[in-house]
């Protein structure tokens, strides 16, 4: 009983302390708050105005799980990052009841489906499109849905490592994105489309211009397939890459030849390329050191600044093209970039791919030029609607990034990403197991494809090439919907109306 009551008191004793520690820590807090001077509501609230900054953090967790709906969040909502996450399983992707998806948002793809849709004997296999005829090494592209370009330092080496396995697996490209190429990009055996940024990390020289010695090195790699100059992306256009010093090791640094623990920030463009003139001679000049096929990427503000190339093309003849164009939207994502250009610069892809599509057909470069598109095209109906629209490719970053277990913490500017995959950190990289993900990025890309044929087929076309404008309607205001091809005629001879 003695031994029971000595307890009682040394918890009470500890309770009171307790209460002694908290009542302190509030007065403590209390006087901080009261006088310091950044902070309004803190000091006109004290102590319960901490709370706001704590739950406004809490917010960007909690929220996708308890409070967004399915089809509200950005830049991907629920829906669609459970579609990816069923697709890695690699098992059918069927969903119960009815479309959570609100059908009456001007601008909704809707497609026509066929009277009589092809049967199953009727399907056609899609064929691989060779691109770049004119270079030494063209590439005959197997898949339609490959992985847009991420560098080595934006996401980690197991990310890495996992996409060009799972790319080898699914017979896709991999894009090695600015920052040069690794081992880990090389590991899974994929074929790879090298970027070159406007700093030329990795095929430059001691000053940073482009050294035709290293050119030549890179393309001495069987997997390197093509070379795709990056004049800018969707996200920070008119920027070059950032890359914060956080996220530059030793490895990087060497890779990108920088010093390592520096802030790697890209030119805003690539300082000898003044003019399409310019930009036509360094894509042959790449061409003929390399053999391989090359193209450059951009997103687009209008189709009116960029008439002169496909002039000047016309003029200087086909051979002088690039073998194709990336469109990414505006609405692209990366690792970090300034918000107002992420939000405001750069039309978004909807309206730019029709563009530099319309413009390729109408000098006659359909077939000489592909057209790559990228933009928020992760999910099956989206890859169909770039094919409508004249897309010969469509790439994704994010979908990857998803197949590979992102959870859209939008922290892949802080090291601190807690997937793994965009962060250097060892501890974090300990969650993304290669072995397991890139199976999932093996079957993530193959249920792409797998379902844009099945709206293929349910458009009544044989394979996603076939699909054209005509096989789109896009909602109006009003509630009815247009045709794709009447709001944007088509060019191309095989597109009638
Ligand atoms: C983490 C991350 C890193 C990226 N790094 C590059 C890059 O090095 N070069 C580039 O051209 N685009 C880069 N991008 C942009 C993507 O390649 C792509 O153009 C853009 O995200 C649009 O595709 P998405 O909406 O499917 O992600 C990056 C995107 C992300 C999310």
């Amino acid at each position: 009983m003695e031994y029971v009551t000595q307890i009682l008191e040394v918890l009470a004793l500890a309770f009171v302390l307790v209460l002694g520690v908290v009542a302190a820590t509030v007065a403590l807090f209390y006087v901080i708050d009261r006088n310091q001077p950044g902070d309004a509501i803190r000091r006109n609230y004290p102590v319960v105005g901490r709370f706001r900054g704590l739950f406004t953090k809490m917010g960007e967790f909690f929220r996708q799980y308890f409070f967004a709906m399915d089809r509200e969040e950005m830049p991907f909502n629920r829906a669609q990052r459970d579609w990816v996450a069923h697709a890695t399983k690699g098992e059918g992707n069927t969903i119960a009841f009815g479309s959570t998806r609100n059908l009456s948002v001007p601008g909704t793809p809707i497609f026509v489906p066929a009277v009589f849709p092809p049967l199953e004997g009727q399907y056609a296999t899609t064929e691989p499109l060779e691109i770049g005829p004119t270079a030494a090494r063209p590439y005959r592209a197997t898949s339609i849905f490959n992985i847009s370009g991420m560098s080595y330092g934006a996401i980690s080496r197991p990310a890495v490592e996992a996409l060009s396995r799972g790319a080898a697996e699914a017979g896709i490209w991999m894009n090695t994105g600015e920052g040069g190429l690794s081992p880990y990009h090389l590991s899974g055996g994929c074929d790879i489309v090298y970027q070159i940024g406007t700093a030329k990390y990795g095929v430059r020289d001691a000053e940073g211009n482009l050294s035709d010695d290293k050119l030549r090195e890179v393309s001495a790699h069987p997997g390197v397939r093509m070379f795709e100059l990056k004049l800018a992306q969707g996200a920070k256009p008119g920027k070059g890459g950032i890359l914060p010093g956080a996220k530059v090791g030793a490895e990087i640094a060497r890779i990108r030849g920088i010093p390592e623990g520096q802030d790697s920030i890209s030119p805003n463009r690539h300082a000898e390329i003044d003019d399409f003139g310019d930009l036509l001679d360094v894509i042959g000049h790449i061409r003929e050191v390399t053999g391989c096929p090359v193209g450059f990427k951009t997103v687009i503000g209008s189709s009116e600044a960029w008439e002169p190339l496909f002039e000047m093309v016309a003029e200087r003849g086909a051979d002088s093209a690039p073998d194709f164009i990336t469109i990414d939207g505006g609405e692209g994502g990366t690792g970090a970039a300034p918000m107002p250009l992420m939000d405001l610069v750069g039309i978004p892809l909807r309206d730019a791919l029709p563009r530099i599509v319309d413009l390729r057909d109408r000098y006659g470069l359909k077939d000489r030029i592909r057209v790559v598109a990228s933009g928020k095209l992760m999910v099956p109906g989206d890859v169909a609607w770039a094919l409508c629209a004249g897309a010969d490719f469509v790439t994704t970053a994010r979908g990857f990034m998803f197949s590979l277990g992102c959870i859209q913490a939008l922290k892949c500017n802080r090291n601190t990403c807690p997937t793994g995959i965009t962060t250097h950190d060892p501890y974090l990289q300990r969650g993304l197991v290669v072995e397991d993900k890139y199976v999932k990025v093996a079957n993530y890309a193959r249920s792409i494809v797998r379902e844009v044929e099945t709206i293929a087929h349910s458009v009544g076309v044989a394979e996603p090439r076939l699909m054209r404008r005509r096989h789109v309607r896009l909602v109006q205001a009003n509630g009815t919907s247009i045709r794709f091809n009447e709001i944007r005629p088509s060019y191309s001879p095989d597109a009638p109306l």
